[in-house]
């Protein structure tokens, strides 16, 4: 019996040893962690059990039958980030490069299997050559098995990946399915094709962190949701998004504890709004000061500047916000602003996470750009975001919410609950100036005249009383109450329920 009991720690040790301690040191090396080393940070202490630790591939071509490690480049297996349960598969790099063989396929299937029948989300931590080229099409296969699956599991459990090394051809399309992506600067790629083929096809010539480093997805293409300095600072993040998250859609968010008084007042909010409507302010510092403990965490930020999204907690329960922000290009909603927040949108309502919304819109962005990228289309993904979700809503303007963006931007007309302004709010169909210009334009050589007509526009239009006479703004209400008003809106709505009419799905613009 002992000598059982002592091979089994001996079989572990060997799986354990991955790619052995030469590559293990070349992962070092490369300021990179093991995919042991990166599991240990991202769960709990001991919280790890491990699923499949034996499985080898069973490929027989190009030598392979000569080494078959045991674990096959993927370790899986499931644990919890503070005490709520998680499945995680992690890319063995120093294992074939951690290229996804039949068998590694098969191993984040059954977790992922796992994960949607019982209600946890999935972390994926990407470190691979791709498509393990030994093995040809059962590779290939084995990729779209993991598609298929991250298919089903969209809106059923949250899937996070975070790319932690190479991820390149087809592959990308596996984190690409789930709903956020996160890279490690410097160490972490992501391309269809890399370098060499794109110099052949189309002659530029580009090296693979400008093709697809974390600086192009984070800032240019949008496909990567953050980026971080190192291995440690990602996993830590990782852990600190995932607090934020329900199991699945099952469940709601956990609610955390929280020191901070719902109904605090903050007085420096009546003089956020400067005196000059064409000024910027920092909406960040508004998100900031709402939000428990003034903790945001942030998507997207380096893109799309022009829209704020991420979450926060108000009373220790998740809020998506959903913000425009007036210091880049003074908030105007444009195509990539409009994408970034339609697919947010779409996240919260997917996990019934609320959303609030503050409002500062000069409307869409002008220009050939803009009419020939198709904003028509894209714009219409964040109304249809807002229209279809069934999630509390609660929406604050607080200084300009004009044309369609007005509209757009969760208002009582999107089956908003609570649509407030502060008393800076100008909700019209344009600016003053932009309106008079066009109603009295036989005027436009007389100064004065058009100075007085705009005047005229403002007094009348630009102030949140024309909606409140309406019933389109339920309250006008006091900046230094924001954080006590929305709190009490979120809290009458936590019984909410409304559904939309039965159907296969819907067609959202893509
Ligand atoms: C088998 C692979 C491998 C792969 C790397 N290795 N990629 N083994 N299949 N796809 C092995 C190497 O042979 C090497 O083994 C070890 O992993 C480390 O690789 P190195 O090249 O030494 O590392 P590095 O210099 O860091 O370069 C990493 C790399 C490079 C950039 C990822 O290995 C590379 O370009 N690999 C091929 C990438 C590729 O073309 N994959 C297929 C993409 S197409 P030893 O024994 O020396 O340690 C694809 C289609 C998916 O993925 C389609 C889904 C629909």
């Amino acid at each position: 019996m002992k000598d059982i009991l002592t091979e089994l720690e001996a079989r572990r040790d060997i799986a354990r040893a991955g790619g052995g301690a030469r590559r293990v040191e070349a992962q070092h090396a490369k300021g990179k962690l093991t995919a042991r080393e990166r599991i240990d940070l991202l769960l709990d202490e001991g919280s790890f059990e491990e699923f499949d630790m034996f499985v080898r591939h069973r490929c027989t071509d190009f030598g392979m039958e000569q080494d078959r490690p045991a674990g096959d480049g993927v370790v899986t297996g499931w644990g919890t980030i503070n005490g709520r349960m998680v499945y995680v598969f992690s890319q063995d790099f120093t294992v074939f490069g951690g290229s996804l063989s039949e068998t590694h396929a098969q191993k984040i299937c059954k977790i992922m299997d796992m994960a949607m029948q019982n209600g946890a989300p999935v972390i994926g931590l990407n470190d691979s050559g791709g498509a393990r080229i030994q093995e040809g099409v059962a590779s290939l296969a084995g990729y779209a098995e993991v598609f298929q699956r991250n298919i089903m599991a969209s809106g059923v459990v949250p899937q996070i990946s975070v790319i932690m090394g190479p991820c390149a051809g087809g592959a990308v399309y596996s984190p690409a399915m789930t709903d956020f992506i996160f890279m490690v600067k410097d160490s972490s790629y992501m391309f269809v094709t890399g370098p060499d083929v794109v110099k052949t096809v189309t002659n530029e010539v580009v090296t693979a962190e400008e093709l697809g480093g974390a600086s192009t997805h984070t800032r240019k293409s949008s496909v990567a949701d953050g980026a971080f300095e190192n291995d440690v600072e990602a996993l830590a993040e990782i852990r600190r998004l995932f607090d934020f998250l329900p199991l699945s859609n099952r469940e709601k968010a956990p609610v955390r504890p929280f020191f901070d008084d719902p109904a605090r007042l903050e007085n420096s909010l009546d003089t956020l709004i400067p005196d000059n409507p064409n000024q910027p302010y920092d909406m960040k510092e508004l998100i900031g000061k709402v939000a428990d403990e003034g903790d945001f965490y942030e998507i997207q930020k380096d893109f799309a500047g022009n829209i704020i999204t991420g979450f926060i907690r108000i009373e220790g329960q998740t809020t998506g916000v959903v913000a425009n922000q007036p210091m880049v290009l003074a908030g105007c909603l444009d195509i990539d602003a409009s994408r970034k927040a339609a697919r947010f949108v779409r996240f919260c309502d997917a996990f019934e996470i609320p959303i609030l919304t503050f409002v500062d819109v000069p409307g869409f962005l002008p220009g050939t750009a803009q009419e020939y990228g198709g904003v028509i289309k894209h714009g219409a993904k964040l109304l249809f975001a807002y229209g279809e979700a069934t999630v509390p809503k609660v929406t604050v303007i607080t200084r300009k919410a004009y044309g369609g963006a007005y509209d757009v931007m969760a208002s009582k007309h999107l089956r908003g609950d609570f649509n407030y302004a502060w008393p800076t709010a100008e909700i019209a169909v344009m600016g003053a100036k932009g309106a008079t210009e066009i109603l009295y334009r036989s005027e436009l050589g007389e100064p004065e005249k058009i100075a007085a007509r705009t005047k005229d526009y403002e007094d009348r239009f630009a102030n949140p009383f024309v909606a409140a006479e309406r019933g389109f703004i339920d309250e006008v209400i006091q900046p230094h109450s924001t954080r006590k008003r929305v709190a009490r809106a979120f809290a009458s709505l936590r019984g909410k329920k409304l559904s939309n009419p039965w159907k296969k799905h819907d067609n959202i613009p893509l």
